[in-house]
This record gives C-alpha cells, sequence and structure tokens, in this order.
C-alpha cells in the first residue's frame, strides 16, 4: 500500500493534539505573544509556525484569512491558524480596512494622522479574523472587533502597527501602545476573535474532530 500525499497529511492530523497544542502560521512576534497569552488562560499551548501563507488582496478580512489558511495548511499538511487584521476609518469610508499593511507600510501612521488632519469625527475600529482549518476541514472565521477613535498624535512605545494612534472606547484614554499586552488583549479586536477561537477549540472544537 503506498500513501499518497492527502493520506499522509490524514495521518499526521489524525494524530495531533488538538484542545492542547494549536499552531500559528504568522512571522509577527507581537501577534505571537497576544495569542500565546489569550489561549495560556484556556490551557492551550501555542507554537508559532513559520510556513509560506499567501496574503491575498480582497476588500474582505475573511476571504483573505480563509485562503491564507488554506495555503497554510497545504504547504505544512498540519491543523493551523492564522489572523488577519484591518484598522476601520469612519470618516475615511473604512479605509484603509484591508489594506492597513500596505498603507503602513508606505505612508505610515503619519499618512493617517496627515489624513485626518481638521476632522472632528474621529471614530475607528479594528477588525480581527481567526481562520482555523486543516488537512480535512475547511476554514473556520472567529472574528473581534475593538471601537475606538484616532488619536491626533502617536502615543506610547508597546505593542505594534497603529497601536500608537489608536484609543479604545472601552479603555481609560490611552492609546494600544501605552497599554501591556495583558491590557490590550483584555479589549483588543485580536484578544475578542482568540478567546471565540479558543473556547471553541478547547472544547466544542475538539468534539468535532
Ligand atoms: P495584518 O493582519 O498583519 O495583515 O495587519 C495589517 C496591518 O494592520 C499591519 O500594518 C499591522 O501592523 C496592522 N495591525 C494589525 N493588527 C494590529 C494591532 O493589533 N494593532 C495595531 N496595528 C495592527
Amino acid at each position: 500500500m503506498t500513501f499518497g500525499e492527502g493520506n499522509l497529511k490524514t495521518k499526521i492530523s489524525a494524530g495531533f493534539p488538538r484542545g492542547k497544542v494549536a499552531y500559528f502560521v504568522t512571522s509577527n512576534n507581537h501577534k505571537f505573544q497576544e495569542a500565546r497569552q489569550v489561549l495560556s488562560e484556556y490551557k492551550l499551548a501555542t507554537a508559532k509556525l513559520k510556513v509560506e501563507a499567501v496574503e491575498i488582496q480582497d476588500d474582505n478580512l475573511e476571504n483573505i484569512a480563509k485562503f491564507s489558511a488554506l495555503d497554510a495548511v497545504n504547504n505544512c499538511g498540519l491543523p493551523v491558524f492564522v489572523e488577519d487584521a484591518g484598522l476601520f476609518v469612519d470618516s475615511l469610508k473604512g479605509f484603509p480596512g484591508p489594506y492597513s499593511k500596505y498603507v503602513y507600510n508606505t505612508v505610515g501612521l503619519n499618512g493617517i494622522l496627515k489624513l485626518m488632519k481638521n476632522t472632528e469625527k474621529r471614530s475607528a475600529h479594528f477588525k480581527s479574523v481567526v481562520a482555523f482549518a486543516t488537512p480535512e476541514e475547511q476554514p473556520i472565521c472567529f472574528v473581534g472587533k475593538v471601537k475606538g477613535k484616532i488619536s491626533l498624535q502617536e502615543q506610547g512605545n508597546f505593542g505594534f502597527g497603529y497601536d500608537p494612534i489608536f484609543e479604545p472606547e472601552e479603555g481609560d484614554g490611552r492609546t494600544l501602545a501605552e497599554m501591556t499586552t495583558k491590557e490590550k488583549n483584555v479589549l483588543s479586536h485580536r484578544g475578542k476573535a482568540l478567546r471565540k477561537f479558543a473556547e471553541w477549540y478547547s472544547g466544542a472544537g475538539k468534539r468535532r474532530f
């Protein structure tokens, strides 16, 4: 009997300690630390997996995350999760949204602050999509959002990306970059999406396997 690639992947996946360990495909160490902390609350260990996962351009974060999850699974044959996030500014009609990475890497925080100069309506939200997939299962998504506003200037040295210019509504006026990882996780988009995933993965998700 010969094992085709599909059979081999099925075998690997079947022996995987689901509900105990979760493989996070990311190159972002901040995201990994945030995930590790949230998942540990559910007695889950998080492992960082370095695997190619294509990030397509699409208007919809769920589509981007699902595609990445499938690509990562195809490249490693293991159950994995990926995460994709975006910042949506109301007065900019949701810009940069799914294009947040490109905007951050080009015009950066200053570019957003300049676009918002003299703008009183500063409301915005972050959205995070966690997508989990295995060689046998289609991706399943978990979504988290946090409302807030764009600050007038950069504040804080923690975190990453747009954290220095985002003040969460449920917070105390500090930007996400002025919070510890633990504080950010309590109210952040990613913290919320990860808790939904962890709840499912450590309990109900395990039973489906
Ligand atoms: P991606 O999820 O890595 O594609 O992120 C898109 C863009 O949003 C990148 O420029 C990130 O730096 C930024 N970003 C993602 N998550 C966060 C966050 O939690 N805080 C601030 N910026 C973020």
